[in-house]
């Protein structure tokens, strides 16, 4: 059965998400890549946490590809359309679910400690507005040595200049390192590498950036990107999504 095809019919918001996500070639390679990065930081038996988990189709592939799962989504639709298109996985007790308002979900994360890898694929960091407030959060969630890798929207992006709204929003990026533009869920969030560097601080440390296309284009250097260096950034110009790998710090 196709990713689509699953749970199909219970849940509108979801499907229609599901099926949306799963027709442009770009977004299934940059999932394919995102998924692969993942897999790659937790060893099998491993804890991933995915963050903005949606309908599930990640939570879904880790599990099957042997790593433990736990989740979150703060819309109450799509948890319905995980737990459906989990179903199995979450009564065999390889994928847990955890539902409710975002403050509880700040409030448990941080006493939980036990996750090697927290996973946001498309996007679910730029729907927060208090970026620090989740890294500190994240942080109680996760292992002294877990980390955390995001893809995020690249306010680099090419396809965007198109856009007034970019344009207009060109010099608070440039001289706050973010903006935000009216969403259907929430504000939508832009943010520059330095601005994510400074919201992970101390918490984690930005370790590297890759353009979120293929799994094996090269990692940009995030100094590089931060210190402005045109061969940084450009590469980040030619894709929708950039991933993010955050680290704790050596203490
Ligand atoms: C574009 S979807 C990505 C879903 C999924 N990660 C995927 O790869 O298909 C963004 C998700 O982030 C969720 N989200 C938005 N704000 C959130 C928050 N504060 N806490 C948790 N999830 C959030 C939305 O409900 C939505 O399911």
């Amino acid at each position: 059965m196709t990713e689509s095809a699953r749970g199909t019919g219970r849940n509108i918001a979801g499907a229609e998400y599901v099926s949306a996500l799963s027709t442009r070639p770009s977004d299934l390679r940059a999932r394919d890549a995102f998924r692969a990065r993942a897999l790659e930081l937790v060893p099998a038996g491993g804890l991933i946490y995915d963050f903005g988990a949606g309908p599930g189709l990640d939570a879904r592939y880790y599990a099957e590809h042997e790593r433990r799962v736990a989740a979150y989504d703060i819309d109450p639709e799509m948890c319905r359309y995980f737990a459906d298109y989990c179903g199995e996985l979450i009564r065999a007790g390889r994928i847990s679910l955890d539902q409710g308002s975002y403050a509880q979900f700040l409030a448990s994360a941080r006493t939980r400690g036990n996750v090697d890898l927290v996973t946001a694929n498309f996007a679910p960091l730029n729907l927060v507005s208090d970026l620090p407030g989740l890294f500190a959060a994240l942080a109680g969630l996760t292992r002294p040595d877990g980390c955390v890798l995001a893809s995020v929207l690249s306010p680099y992006y090419v396809g965007d200049l198109t856009y007034r709204w970019w344009w207009r929003n060109l010099p608070l990026l440039l001289r706050r390192g973010e903006f935000a533009v009216p969403g259907a869920q929430a504000l939508i969030w832009r943010r520059r590498l330095p601005a994510y560097a400074a919201a992970s601080a101390p918490w984690f440390t930005l370790e590297s950036a890759y353009p979120g296309t293929t799994h094996s284009l090269g990692r940009v250097s995030v100094r590089g990107v931060a210190a402005g260096a045109p061969g940084a950034w450009l590469s980040l110009t030619r894709s929708r999504y950039m991933f993010l790998l955050f680290r704790k710090p050596v203490r």
